[in-house]
């Protein structure tokens, strides 16, 4: 008996020592983690740490979250980050992309229908409220909901409460909700894009995702990680990329943000035959009017003309023909372009 009990102390001290263990190697491999990214999410840099912060804690809570960013910053992998580190990762992660669907459907989409409700509705149908009850639910592009249903949400969203399309039965749900726009809030409300008491609501917690061309740093980190995915993807040794060609994708822009990125690299893995990616891969040119296309929303066309013709007259130095060459206009054009605009005070010679 005295054996027994000595041996079975001895397993306790073992257990122990190895539970221990494992807590190390969690931390360990944790720290690993955030030192390059956050679950899915990669990137080091104070801008994206900011964003893990939030992430962690806002998961534990219901609170509605607005993530907003330019298109391609990861909104979508940020709102599903927050449902994955949350106490409902195991419940439904439901997303709808208010963008895609037609005003008519998007009310029957989001809260469903019963038979009968409208012509065409054959069957009755569980909306996404009802899908995504005890998760998470995504309304991706909110901006680009109507604001009449705007209107019909906010109400939703005070009480979790709705009725289906044509239904009498009251219907409660328990859902968190993310919400993510590529416009900036602020001016979304003043474009009447977004309703501003919606914006309230949803804005419990925002995450403003900053653009690649303002994190620099990560693009190292970003290049490698989808060189790893695509080589693997595509069965290929291509591990590393040229000091060049790392150069040339430090100096762009990135318009398209980390969806341009990914995507220009899993197609230098596809066009490469060697074990590196070479500039001659890459296929980027660092042309201004791609590179400020961002800058350009909300000019007019003669506006955006005048600053194309600016900044690519300062690219070539003030070379009128290499400017004109660039842009496939006569030098004609471009000379009376640059008399107006010195008549204007927008070039001084
Ligand atoms: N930090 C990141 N780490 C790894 N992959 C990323 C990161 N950010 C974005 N991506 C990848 O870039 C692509 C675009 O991301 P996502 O769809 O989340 O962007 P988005 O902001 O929702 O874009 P859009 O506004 O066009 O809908 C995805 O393939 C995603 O996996
Ligand atoms: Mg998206």
């Amino acid at each position: 008996m005295a054996k027994l009990t000595e041996l079975f102390s001895e397993f306790n001290v073992a257990a122990e020592r190895l539970e221990g263990a494992y807590k190390v190697l969690q931390e360990k491999v944790e720290r690993a983690n955030l030192s390059y990214g956050f679950g899915p999410l990669v990137g080091r840099t104070d801008g994206m740490k900011e964003i893990y912060e939030i992430i962690r804690a806002v998961a534990k809570s219901r609170a509605s979250v607005l993530v907003y960013g330019e298109s391609g910053t990861g909104k979508e992998l940020v709102s599903r980050a927050i449902h994955y580190e949350s106490n409902c990762k195991d419940k439904p992660f439901i997303s709808i992309n208010c963008a895609a669907i037609s005003e008519g459907l998007l009310e029957s989409e989001l809260f469903g229908h019963e038979k009968g409700a409208f012509t065409g509705a054959l069957e009755k149908r569980k909306g996404k409220f009802e899908l995504a009850n005890g998760g998470t639910l995504l309304l991706d592009e909110i901006s680009e909901m109507g604001l009449m249903l705007q209107a019909k949400l906010l109400r939703v969203l005070q009480e979790f409460r709705f009725f289906r399309v044509g239904g009498s039965e009251e219907i409660k749900v328990d859902v968190r909700i993310i919400a993510t726009t590529n416009l900036n809030p602020k001016e979304a409300i003043e474009k009447q894009k977004l309703r501003e008491d919606l914006f309230y609501r949803l804005n419990v917690v925002s995450v403003n995702i900053p653009p690649l061309r303002e994190r620099k740093e990560d693009i190292p980190v970003l290049a490698a990680y989808f060189l790893r995915k695509y080589s693997t993807f595509y069965n290929k040794q291509v591990n590393s990329i040229s000091t060049d060609a790392l150069k040339i994708l430090l100096n762009y822009n990135w318009p398209g943000n980390v969806r341009e990125l990914e995507n220009v690299i899993e197609r230098a893995v596809i066009l490469n035959s060697s074990p590196s990616v070479l500039t001659s891969h890459l296929n980027l040119s660092n042309n201004s009017s791609e590179v400020q296309l961002n800058g350009l929303i909300g000019l007019s066309l003669e506006e955006i003309e005048k600053k194309v013709i600016i900044e690519t007259l300062k690219k070539n130095n003030g070379n009128r023909t290499n400017t004109a060459k660039m842009l496939k206009v006569s030098i004609r054009t471009i000379r009376e372009k640059i008399r107006q605009y010195k008549k204007d005070g927008e070039i001084i010679d």
